[in-house]
């Protein structure tokens, strides 16, 4: 099978599974995401492109976000990759990727270094949660959780746990900006990514302060 074959189905197989995501990790995510990363990657050609965007487009199939039974999910993935001749280094290399690339596992402390395709599918993934795109996910997930939009009586929060990331009693849209979005500029891995970061973040700055100033009807 040509590359161009697998990556055709790698790609129906990751739409048949994300296709009625109502949180803000839909295939349109997934597509930008993989999008992204052949950016990326173009810069980096001593990276692996099949896994890369394999990893890219499988990414958040097993997210415990998406799905109750991690587990399930994992073992219908290497069922897929073995059947389209993955071989088991290929696998073990994509599911390293896709198990330690999740913010929240940074925030824990417990991801495992990522190999060059895993950093730039990192970075890829982080690049849509920031700039346009970015707060319109931001907003769209907070108003699916039941998320206030801004109360400027509730400060953000600091130095989060992976449970306390993921409790949203307190949270807010703008905090999510204080607490996660404009943290990731920093954490980009590849140089490709930073500078694309850039214009992304203004994006952001920008937005919040318009934001801030017609609330205070400044504006
Ligand atoms: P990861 O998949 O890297 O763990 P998340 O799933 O936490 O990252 O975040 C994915 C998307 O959901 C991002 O675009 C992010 O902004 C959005 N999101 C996550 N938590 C919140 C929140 N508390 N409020 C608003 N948006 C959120
Ligand atoms: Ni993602």
């Amino acid at each position: 099978m040509t590359a161009a074959t697998v990556l055709a189905a790698v790609r129906e197989f990751s739409k048949s599974k994300m296709g009625d995501d109502e949180t803000g990790h839909g295939f349109d995510h997934i597509q930008r995401v993989v999008g992204l990363a052949d950016r990326l990657i173009q810069s980096y050609p001593e990276a692996d492109r099949v896994e890369t965007v394999t990893a890219a487009y499988l990414h958040d199939v097993i997210d415990e976000k998406l799905v109750t039974d991690t587990a399930a999910a994992s073992a219908e993935v290497t069922q897929f990759l073995t059947a389209q001749g993955f071989s088991t280094t290929q696998i073990t290399t994509i599911f390293l990727i896709m198990d330690n690339m999740s913010y929240h596992k940074t925030l824990d402390g417990t991801a495992k270094p990522l190999p060059l395709e895993g950093q730039i599918v990192q970075d890829a993934d982080r690049l849509d949660a920031i700039g346009a795109i970015g707060i319109s996910r931001a907003i769209y997930f907070g108003g699916h959780f039941g998320e206030k939009i801004y109360d400027p009586a509730v400060k953000p929060r600091t130095a989060m746990t992976h449970a306390e990331y993921r409790n949203l009693d307190n949270e807010t849209i703008i905090n999510h900006f204080y607490e996660k979005l404009l943290t990731l500029k920093d954490l980009m891995n590849t140089a490709a990514a930073k500078q694309l970061a850039e214009h992304r973040q203004q994006v952001m700055l920008d937005f919040l302060a318009e934001y801030k100033a017609e609330w205070n009807a400044e504006a």
